[in-house]
């Protein structure tokens, strides 16, 4: 079953048609939001809302081992996630689509894995928890988001590097410099532990990122959630044309 996580922009989750609205608890705490069944185009699916439908939740208070655990707990197995980011290198401009299929995580102090001991429940803990993420993007979910853009005529770079950061202030410009010697081609706040969780439990997963603001540094203006609001309105409904035109995953 397919998990849609949503990201900024998608806090009023019903505009999906919702078919059933379920509030879970699982051994972690309360996810941010219910869940959302939906079904789009065909696919049932399960919507979630990372940052809660009511007062904000930060990314770096974000329950993310809540979130995930109770979409798999559900059924779900692919996880698109919709992320806001900031865009560092030239290609990335603001009010572009990008699919990234790499991460460099800057975040500190989340709890970020489910191998911990703390909580008594049936993960298998094969290999002492070490799990493969040399490429923490599923390819064949990523393929078919690739071919979904392309049915739609949605131009979308299919490539690119994720840089997590802490939050919830935004960037200094020196930080960005720094990411983008790194390697990193847009800076977000959420994707980690997000989808290192996800691989934990087996989840394919992939990022679908909107670009809503150049990175601090990278234009005259400052970074404003105002700004940010005015890009996200026309850039959050290209990806609700793109979701619910979605295919089958497998
Ligand atoms: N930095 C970090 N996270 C973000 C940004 C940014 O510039 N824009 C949207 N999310």
């Amino acid at each position: 079953m397919l998990g849609i996580i949503g990201g900024t922009g998608f806090e009023s989750v019903p505009k999906f048609e919702i078919t059933r609205k379920q509030a879970v608890d699982t051994p972690y705490g309360k996810p941010s939001s219910a869940l959302y069944y939906a079904t789009l185009n065909g696919n049932p699916s399960i919507v979630l809302s990372r940052h809660g439908t009511g007062p904000r939740i930060m990314p770096h208070q974000i329950n993310y081992r809540a979130n995930i655990y109770a979409l798999h707990d559900q059924g779900v197995t692919d996880v698109i996630a919709i992320a806001a980011v900031g865009g560092i290198t030239r290609r990335f401009i603001s009010g572009s689509l990008s699919l990234p299929d790499q991460i460099i995580d800057y975040t500190w102090g989340r709890e970020h894995t489910f191998f911990d001991n703390t909580v008594n429940f049936n993960i298998p803990t094969k290999d002492l928890g070490h799990v493969e993420f040399a490429y923490p993007y599923d390819l064949h979910l990523r393929e078919s988001i690739l071919k979904c853009a392309k049915n739609a005529g949605q131009p979308i770079i299919d490539h690119g590097v994720y840089g997590v950061t802490q939050g919830p202030r935004f960037e200094t410009a020196a930080e960005i410099d720094r990411m983008d010697r790194d390697g990193a081609d847009m800076v977000g706040m959420t994707a980690m532990p997000e989808a290192a969780l996800a691989r934990e439990l087996g989840m394919s997963y992939a990022t679908l990122a909107m670009v809503v603001n150049p990175a601090a540094g990278r234009s005259n203006e400052a970074i404003s959630m105002a700004g940010i609001r005015q890009i996200l309105e026309k850039t959050t409904n290209k990806v609700y044309q793109m979701l619910l035109a979605f295919h089958s995953i497998r």
